[in-house]
């Protein structure tokens, strides 16, 4: 049964006391994972608009990822506390794996005859990520990067709390999209509490969340539209319809994360004042089913 959103949500007045949790670890896992030619086109509940929302996410992923990585690693001689290094190596690790299952995840978009647009797709995230690096001072990235962390941790937990959302994700897809949802629940404070170490500016992290959920919004529009014109579905009004109540209509995936979205621009705002790592625990299990049942 659905979860309501709000129930794990607690919020503490004292932000700066707030940190990742004890029993939270964050440690990096190869998924290799398979695609298999039986996963149909629309994975996400027979879907054509949602489906395509998340393709366009994942065709940002691998070099968004990257630039993740280099925005906390230039910063990290900053930390000496041993476990938050220990946690950035974490991150950093994590990440990583996302780009490459998420180059295979979209390798198998091109089998479905995509090729020409995942193409595209990358090519536009590299070029917009070259302009975030030569136009952003370093401190700049790594707000964009705590900025766009809180996006990937919230847009996560609106599928790690919901199990129909999750039951929504065709089996052949749903490893990836259950794996990739833990994680980032597992390190969603590692960029904002290394930002907070080296500048902790609110305003400008605030600034980046605006100018990155703009681009965001934008690139993934583009390609969402790109993907139902090339299958013909721009001229369906009904599915256009359907496809966007689920994502913008009351309790969409998009709507459900508003409250938390808004957070952010709060001056104590802490990643972990949404407790929800009883989520982590909980789909961690049923990943192990997964990998228990693949192997069998
Ligand atoms: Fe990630
Ligand atoms: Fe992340």
């Amino acid at each position: 049964m659905a979860t309501s959103a709000r129930t794990l949500r607690t919020v503490s007045p004292v932000a700066a006391a707030i940190a990742t949790p004890d029993h939270v670890s964050i440690k990096p896992q190869r998924m290799n994972l398979q695609f298999s030619s039986d996963t149909p086109r629309y994975w996400f509940d027979n879907d054509p608009v949602v489906t395509h929302f998340l393709n366009a996410m994942s065709l940002s992923f691998p070099d968004g990822e990257r630039f993740f990585v280099d925005s906390v690693r230039q910063f990290r001689d900053r930390v000496e506390d041993p476990k938050r290094q220990k946690d950035i190596s974490g991150f950093i690790g994590q990440e990583a794996m996302h780009s490459l299952e998420h180059t295979s995840f979209n390798r198998f978009l091109d089998t479905k005859g995509y090729a020409k647009l995942t193409k595209q797709a990358e090519k536009t995230a590299r070029l917009l990520l070259k302009g975030a690096y030569i136009r952003f001072t370093t401190h700049e990235q790594l707000a964009a990067t705590a900025a766009l962390e809180h996006l990937t941790a919230i847009l996560a937990d609106a599928l790690l709390r919901d199990d129909k959302t999750m039951a929504s994700i065709h089996p052949g897809a749903r490893a990836l999209w259950m794996w990739h949802a833990i994680e980032e629940t597992e390190h969603k404070a590692v960029a904002f509490d290394l930002y907070q170490d080296v500048d902790g500016r609110h305003a400008q992290r605030k600034f980046m969340l605006i100018a990155g959920t703009v681009f965001l919004a934008a690139y993934t529009g583009v390609f969402t539209w790109k993907f139902l014109k090339q299958d013909g579905m721009h001229k369906r009004p009904l599915v256009l319809a359907r496809g966007l109540w689920k994502l913008f209509g009351r309790d969409g995936l998009v709507t459900r994360i508003v409250p938390d979205y808004l957070d952010f621009f709060r001056d104590d705002f802490h990643p972990w004042m949404h407790e929800n790592s009883a989520l982590i625990a909980k789909w961690r299990r049923q990943l192990d089913d997964i990998h228990e049942a693949q192997a069998a």
